[in-house]
């Protein structure tokens, strides 16, 4: 089965040239065709995933795949780890906790160590922006963002895409409210990326020291007023507040915090009547959300950008190893 949305095939130019990048780095590299060209192969996947027992499929059988994780991770390390082994690769974790990094050695040294055991990809998350990019020059096979600093999160904005997609049936003209620390987030930023680039409305609703700085020129509208900001929105994704990421006092308190800004059932009916609140997750239950509203399956599409973060990251591992794996029309 294929989402309604899904686009033919031969909608997309041939083979390669439907995704010219060697490596994904960040949404702002991505044109709307190339967004919907993952979506549409994630589809794929969800279909697998969902089909019983035998989650298999052996695209990249023979191929390793390293996920260096220089920053702690639960649900985006798990996930490419079993998106990896659910294409048949062979998948190894590297946890800077018990790396060389703890030992001084230099981002570049540990990247040249990476790429002398010839994996075919290597997924990083690290704590500096733009530390995937500087890794990606050096690296000879793709490289996978899975967040760098406050810089980008491309998988995350692409699973929450393919989310809005199914769940609303398109993720294009819909008015889409972000909603809390956007300052710190990198999740914020590539989705502001590609649901602009998508044709939406995006809005960001934070305290005024939350708001990053220029926020016109990525084409947001900025309130400080949460009731205001998400009138009338389609889609309602919430932030968790970067506490490790700030370097001061942002905020007075985070009692404070949830009676202005956060997400309650009376405050989401400011919404759309079928809005959906979505949250990238870890949450901070009682703060930036009530359990009330993240665990109400008509509305929260917590699990389900869980389980679309799999298939999505299927769907990038298979296209970003189609060059080394020679697949016909992939030069
Ligand atoms: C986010 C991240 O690490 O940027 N989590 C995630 O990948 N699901 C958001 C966060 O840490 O709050």
């Amino acid at each position: 089965m294929t989402n309604a949305t899904t686009r033919p095939a031969s909608d997309y130019p041939p083979g390669g040239d439907a995704f010219r990048h060697r490596h994904l780095t960040g949404i702002a590299q991505l044109t709307p065709w190339e967004i919907s060209y993952i979506l549409d192969a994630a589809e794929q996947w969800v279909d697998l995933n969902r089909s019983g027992a035998a989650k298999h499929d052996d695209a990249l059988a023979g191929l390793t795949i390293i996920n260096a994780f220089f920053e702690n991770s639960t649900r985006t390390l798990l996930s490419f780890e079993i998106a990896g082994k659910r294409l048949g690769a062979d998948v190894v974790n590297m946890h800077a906790a018990q790396s060389s990094v703890k030992k001084g050695e230099t981002l570049i040294d540990t990247a040249m160590t990476l790429n002398a055991m010839r994996a075919d990809a290597i997924v990083i998350r690290h704590s500096a922006s733009g530390a995937v990019q500087l890794i990606a020059d050096k690296v000879d096979c793709p490289v996978l963002n899975a967040g760098d600093g406050r810089h980008e999160h491309p998988t995350q904005a692409l699973l929450d895409a393919l989310t809005i997609r199914r769940r609303l049936g398109k993720v294009e003209g819909l008015t889409i409210a972000i909603c809390g620390d956007v300052l710190h987030s990198r999740v914020a930023r590539s989705n502001i990326l590609a649901l602009t680039l998508l044709g939406n409305e995006v809005r960001v609703v934070a305290p005024p020291t939350l708001i990053p700085p220029a926020m016109e020129r990525m084409h947001v509208a900025t309130f400080t007023d949460m009731d205001e900001g998400i009138a009338g929105a389609d889609v309602v994704m919430m932030l968790r507040l970067q506490n490790e990421r700030m370097d001061g006092a942002y905020l007075p308190s985070a009692r404070e915090y949830h009676a202005l800004y956060g997400l309650t059932p009376q405050r989401l009916e400011k919404a759309k009547p079928d809005a959906i609140v979505m949250h990238p997750g870890p949450m901070n239950r009682g703060v930036e959300i009530d359990s009330s509203v993240a665990d109400d399956p008509a509305r929260s599409t917590i699990t389900e950008q869980v389980e679309m973060g799999v298939a999505v990251r299927m769907a990038c591992l298979d296209i970003l190893t189609r060059r080394t794996r020679k697949v016909p029309g992939w030069n």
